[in-house]
């Protein structure tokens, strides 16, 4: 009997196994009953985690990877432990269903914080970690008119045309010294990018182009390799202070938005000295450039007509609604500075992504580069033969049926962004499966995932929601054959007087997500204005 343990070890023996069950249960990750998963990864701390990082080591991309786990899964809607002690993350492969949560379902289905988690280290005031409450609503009205019409032709298309010249100009420089071999211009775009995004936000230049083309305007010769198939090194000088700035802080985003912990992912990258310099150095430029549009836009002989750039209109709008509520105007609030500097953090990677895009289907299809460069010639003939070049507003005006088709595609194919990120509010139903409440939901843009056909029967049409039922018919279906081949063409059709025109339901393909919490720069991505000028 004495070697027996007593009551009291077994009671504590008993709570230690309990609190240690219940432990192991709090950290592994749960599945959602129903929704295909892997088995070997549910009720495990790390779940997919190591699978995911494992293919990013190799291919430096995590898209692919779970396009790749729907198709092993063989299912159009999974769900992937990637947040070690987190909730699982339901990938939404099947395109219908993920409009008609971003665009019918919004009472349902808003902002998820881990899309906001992204960015609140940067900007944490910004609308994009908001829901879409009135707090947001009001705060988004700060830039609202940046993409009205009036906006975009008067204001941002003629610094985009400027800034496309810039960067033309550049690689005129460079093709000079390269005397006929290949150049790198991977850079240049992504300066060209920047350079654009700072003139529509701030009305002024940053000068990264202008400094690279100075450079090489002294320049008589560079070395040439002796074989005319290798590229030339075209030496470049030191970028301007305010773009190291500024891409020091963008480039910081990229580590959290593929780690399982974003927050201190990006933690980590804000510990460095170059970060916080770069961080001072922007909240000195963006106060200084609402000085100067306080400067201006409150004198009393300013008007509409006087916006030339995002902050001007931000200063105009707050004082607008500053009056009319009675209130003081509040220009150099915390929300005001991170609106500005979101707007450029939004906008000038995912540009510079989609054009290197661009250029590179176009240098891989002369076929199709033949076609457009035939199509923006055929439409600017009068002003080419008149000035020898477009004018700054018919290139800003321009309606080319071509040239749109050639976006889309570009975009379709380029996956800047994998999809919209979305937050369940209530319990519900996608696809005939229960979603819990405050489940995230990942809408992939594009049905077919990164690089698998999707191998799915169609969902039965009873699983899916009324408004998705509703909407079968409203956008057309790709041809599965040489789906992962840059063709223009797709996204065009005969009308009813036989004219080719572009549409834009031609089949499935969301890459600035939609509704209310889509891409707030998706009216016009401004990098399309380069393309008319070669
Ligand atoms: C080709 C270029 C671009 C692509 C592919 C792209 C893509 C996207 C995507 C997929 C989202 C998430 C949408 C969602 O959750 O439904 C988004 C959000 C956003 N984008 Fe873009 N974007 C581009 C350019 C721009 C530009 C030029 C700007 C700014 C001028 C911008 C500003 C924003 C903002 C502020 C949001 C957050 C919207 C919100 O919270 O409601 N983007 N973008």
């Amino acid at each position: 009997m004495d070697n027996l343990p007593s009551m009291s070890t077994l009671v504590i023996g008993a709570a230690v196994l309990a609190i240690g069950y219940l432990i192991h249960q709090s950290l592994v990750q749960q599945p959602i009953p129903g929704i295909p998963h892997n088995k070997s990864s549910a009720y495990t701390i790390l779940g997919d985690a190591l699978g995911m990082l494992g293919h990013f080591r190799k291919h430096k991309s995590v898209w692919d990877w779970a396009s790749i786990q729907a198709g092993n899964l063989n299912s159009p809607m999974i769900q992937l432990f990637i947040r070690p002690f987190g909730k699982p993350i339901v990938f939404l492969f099947d395109i219908r269903e993920g409009q008609d949560i971003q665009t019918k379902r919004t009472n349902e289905f808003d902002r998820s914080k881990f899309f906001g988690d992204l960015f609140a280290g940067t900007i944490p005031n910004h609308t994009i970690r908001m829901q879409t409450d009135e707090k947001f609503k009001k705060q988004r009205r700060l830039l609202m008119d940046t993409m009205s019409n009036r906006f975009l032709t008067e204001v941002a298309g003629p610094h985009v045309v400027k800034t496309s010249q810039d960067v033309v100009e550049l690689w005129v420089e460079k093709a000079r010294l390269a005397n006929g071999h290949a150049f790198e211009a991977l850079e240049d775009i992504a300066h060209f990018a920047m350079d654009g995004i700072w003139a529509i936000a701030f009305g002024s230049e940053i000068g990264t182009l202008n400094t690279h083309s100075s450079f090489l305007k002294r320049l008589d010769e560079v070395e040439l390799p002796s074989d005319l198939d290798s590229p030339v090194v075209i030496p470049a000088p030191t970028v301007p202070a305010d773009y190291e700035a500024l891409i020091t802080i963008t480039k910081a985003i990229q580590p959290a938005a593929v780690s399982p912990f974003p927050l201190l992912a990006h933690w980590w990258e804000r510990q460095s000295t170059k970060y916080r310099k770069a961080v001072a150095h922007k909240n000195r430029l963006v106060q200084e450039r609402i000085q100067d549009a306080k400067d201006r836009m409150l004198k009393s002989t300013a008007t509409e007509a006087s916006i030339n750039s995002g902050v001007d209109n931000l200063v105009y709008r707050e004082k607008q609604a500053a009056d009319r509520e009675g209130r003081e105007p509040e220009y150099d609030s915390p929300n005001a500075k991170d609106e500005l500097t979101g707007f450029m953090i939004a906008g000038n990677d995912t540009s510079a992504a989609t054009f290197s895009w661009i250029v590179k289907f176009l240098a891989d299809s002369p076929h199709y580069q033949d076609k457009l460069r035939a199509a923006i010639n055929d439409y600017f003939v009068g002003d080419l033969a008149k000035n020898g070049r477009p004018t700054t507003q018919a290139l800003v005006k321009a309606q080319i049926t071509y040239l749109d088709a050639a976006v889309e595609e570009s975009l379709r194919l380029a996956h800047t962004t994998p999809g919209a990120l979305r937050k369940s509010l209530v319990d519900t139903q996608v696809l005939g499966y229960h979603i819990p409440a405050g489940t995230d939901v990942f809408c992939m843009s594009n049905s077919f995932g990164v690089d698998v056909v999707s191998p799915w029967a169609p969902p039965e049409e009873s699983t899916r929601s009324k408004t998705s039922q509703e909407s079968k018919n409203r956008t057309g279906s790709w041809n599965p054959d040489g789906i992962m081949d840059w063709v223009p063409d797709r996204w065009l059709k005969q009308d009813e007087k036989g004219r080719t025109v572009f549409d834009f339901h031609a089949g499935p393909s969301t890459p600035f997500g939609l509704g209310p919490r889509g891409c707030f720069g998706k009216s016009r991505p401004p990098c399309i204005l380069v393309i008319p000028q070669y």
